[in-house]
């Protein structure tokens, strides 16, 4: 049997990260930099930081991924390299690493959409049975996929305006809370109670789509009447009616997309999977409906390069190659 060696690189957002894995799920090296200090005295990711951060690092990253496995380029099957979406000069930086590694070792290239590797995190841990369905939920995405076999995915549902982590760190930032909030959202909920009884956008009957902008508003509207009248608001309470109405929308369209399609395996993926309020309920609700739930951990479910090479062996296997002259994509089926 050929042992399949991938380096992988992933720069779609604020992580540079560089990670070799071997068939597609043995982890030999997986190094991970957050630019997340430079970003937050702006209360969010500054795209021309971003880029300028991940040329400094590429290199770095690269070298060192190879040194933690004991690796050279020679012992390598392939590059793969995160396509899209994602800001795009980002991209690009890993991109033209993944080309001119890929020309300097003759190496074959491998494009992986960056959703298909968040659900493919999940590979690292455990085989995934298909069917299955997937809830992707981070500072970018919020989508429900329908998987029937691998390499195979059927966009159900995604959201129409704000991601749902981009929902948790905008309200945070209305409450005070430093960036990225969801982390200190999730922390203050569990002290605090739903009173305040938020919208559920649920859009129409039946629908898998997401809206997150108007629970957003009506929340940040909330804060700023009481400020406006000198009243004080309890931020706790704030922050339990605004993750219960979250988690009550995700849980509800995704346990209908499950029994719609007649699934037995649900995978959630994505820096929003960390959140306590979500696990523990789909863990209540996939218990009740004898679903088997898989949720990576954390360091696999926000942005690494492993991710991708975990994907991209499936890619490797079907000859799904790229050329020289791949670009930088934001919008790309998966
Ligand atoms: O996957 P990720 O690291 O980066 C991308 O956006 O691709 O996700 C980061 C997002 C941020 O919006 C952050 O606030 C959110 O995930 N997040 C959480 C929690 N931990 C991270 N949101 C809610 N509860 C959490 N515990
Ligand atoms: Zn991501």
């Amino acid at each position: 049997n050929e042992e399949v060696i991938i380096l992988s690189i992933e720069t779609s957002c604020d992580e540079t990260a560089c990670s070799i894995v071997k068939n597609g799920n043995e982890i030999l090296s997986n190094v991970v930099v957050s630019q997340i200090e430079s970003h937050k005295r702006f209360g969010g990711v500054v795209p021309e930081v971003a880029s300028r951060h991940h040329v400094e690092t590429i290199t770095v990253v690269i070298e060192q991924a190879l040194e933690e496995a004991g690796l050279l380029p020679s012992d390598l099957s392939a590059v793969a390299v995160t396509e899209g979406p994602g800001l795009i000069g980002a991209l690009l930086v890993g991109i033209n690493a993944a080309k001119a590694f890929s020309f300097a070792h003759d190496l074959p290239l491998i494009p992986v959409h960056h959703i298909a590797g968040h659900i493919y995190a999940n590979q690292l841990e455990e085989e995934l049975k298909f069917p299955l369905i997937s809830l992707i939920v981070s500072g970018g995405h919020t989508e429900l996929i329908y998987m029937k076999d691998h390499m195979s995915f059927e966009v159900i549902g995604e959201t129409r305006d704000d991601a749902v982590g981009e929902a948790y760190d905008k309200v945070a930032r209305v409450i005070g809370l430093p960036y990225p909030g969801g982390p200190h959202i999730d922390r203050l909920s569990r002290e605090g109670e739903d009173t305040f009884n938020f919208p559920r956008p649920y859009l129409e009957p039946g629908s898998y789509d997401f809206s997150f902008s108007g629970l957003k508003s009506s929340v940040i509207n909330t804060l700023h009447n009481y400020r406006q009248k000198d009243r004080t608001i309890d931020k706790a309470d704030v922050a339990r009616s605004f993750q219960e109405s979250v988690v009550d929308v995700l849980t509800k369209k995704t346990m209908m997309a499950v029994g719609n399609y007649g699934v037995d395996h649900l995978i959630i993926a994505g820096g929003v999977a960390a959140n306590s309020g979500l696990r523990s309920r789909f863990e209540m609700l996939c218990q009740e409906q004898g679903i088997k739930l898989s949720i990576p951990q954390l360091k696999y479910c926000t942005d690494n390069a492993a991710m991708i090479g975990a994907a991209a062996y499936h890619l490797y296997n079907n000859d799904a190659f790229g050329t020289l002259d791949l670009n930088g994509r934001n919008f790309i089926d998966i």
